[in-house]
């Protein structure tokens, strides 16, 4: 067995466990990918300041995101269908998040239910909202979430409408799979992937089947996003959305300043610079490079957050340098729970936290919160 190191390790392994069509899910972005590829490969350009014989004794990563201590600033990103990638995904993912000590975020478009985090861990979670036309729905998952004392709520605001991914499109994607010749073929190179799902009962939707009237498991991704989510969407929504929950709020998917501006006005704890992993507008920037200007608009009255392309503690020390106060990584756990359950998780988790503590003692700090953009080599012209 390889020795894995790093996140790629885990990826290479995922993609020969899990169904390829949870599989390409997880590794695509929308229409030519290019947003996705820029995700990672912005983060290579930034170069880092080595600095030597600072006293590196007794480091710590600790910090806080909207006031909770973590262990480190990386929070998991909320991710639709992790418990495809294994058998009671989201649940694993939690667990090892919580013996980490950094956030975990349930998506509404999880396999697990709300209720099912809650009966499996014991430190409240986040959870992400995607508004639905059925208001009365959405009413209902904020009280569902209210009940499993979930600690903020993360509203996604860039998935009003799906960006086309041409491998979802191609693959058919539905969950559970459709028993197609190609997916039977295919599931039987992925036997204990099968093994795992024929021990759990969590094969749906668990926020939504058995809660929506007339809503079954799912006919294709983009099929059913059209006919659930509300592309009318807007600020007033954030509004309503805010006084209903009353708790903590965070706002996912903000690329522009004149956004960064409203989402500070609406009162939310929180934004997230995202593009949703590549997967929503192709074309758009990096998350890293949309990061700077929304800190110069906003950071002073909200805390900025970031998510897109980490695959290494490098790069959230990056992104700290550049004035993000926390970050989220979405695939690099799904890789390590597609590899290996819980203890994927938790290895991704592991080798993020070595890599960011490595880094920032390299480039002479010995305090999360002293990372600064003097970390950062000036960019060439
Ligand atoms: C949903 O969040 C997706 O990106 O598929």
């Amino acid at each position: 067995m390889t020795v894995i190191t790093n996140i790629e390790d885990l990826r290479v392994i995922a993609k020969r466990r899990v169904p390829r069509m949870f599989y390409d899910y997880a590794d695509s972005g929308s229409w030519t990918e290019g947003t996705y590829r820029a995700n990672e490969a912005d983060f290579r350009k930034i170069k880092l300041r080595q600095r030597v014989a600072v006293n590196l004794e007794n480091r710590s990563l600790r910090t806080t995101m909207i006031g909770e201590d973590v262990a480190m600033p990386v929070a998991l990103a909320p991710v639709g269908l992790t418990g495809m990638q294994h058998a009671d995904g989201e649940i694993l993912a939690a667990r090892a998040a919580e013996k980490t000590g950094v956030p975990f975020t349930l998506s509404t478009m999880s396999i697990c239910s709300i209720e099912d985090i809650a009966a499996h861990t014991k430190k409240p979670f986040w959870f992400q909202l995607y508004v639905m036309r059925d208001r009365a729905f959405v009413e209902r998952l904020i009280e569902r979430a209210r009940a499993a004392r979930c600690s903020a709520l993360m509203l996604t605001l860039d998935l009003q409408i799906l960006g086309q991914r041409h491998k979802d499109l191609k693959n058919g994607l539905s969950a559970p799979p459709k028993p197609t010749f190609a997916n039977l073929v295919n599931l039987a190179t992925k036997p204990r992937w099968c093994l795992g799902m024929l021990g759990t009962r969590r094969r749906q939707f668990g926020n939504i089947v058995g809660h929506v009237e007339g809503v079954g498991d799912m006919g294709s991704l983009s099929a059913w996003t059209t006919s659930q989510f509300d592309p009318a969407l807007n600020w007033g929504d954030v509004e309503w959305i805010k006084r209903r929950w009353g708790g903590k709020l965070i706002l996912k998917g903000i690329q522009d300043p004149d956004d960064a501006r409203l989402a500070a006005d609406s009162g939310a704890d929180a934004l997230i610079v995202s593009n949703h992993g590549g997967r929503q507008l192709d074309g758009a920037a990096s998350s890293i490079e949309a990061l700077p200007p929304i800190v110069d608009a906003v950071g002073s009255r909200i805390e900025v957050w970031m998510d897109g392309g980490i695959r290494s503690g490098q790069d959230v020390l990056k992104a700290l340098a550049l004035g993000a106060k926390g970050t989220l990584i979405g695939r690099a756990f799904v890789y390590g729970l597609g590899a290996m359950g819980e203890a994927g998780v938790a290895k991704a988790l592991e080798i993020i936290r070595n890599e960011l503590d490595l880094t920032m003692a390299f480039c002479g700090r010995t305090k999360v919160q002293d990372i600064d953009a003097s970390v950062l080599l000036p960019a060439k012209p």
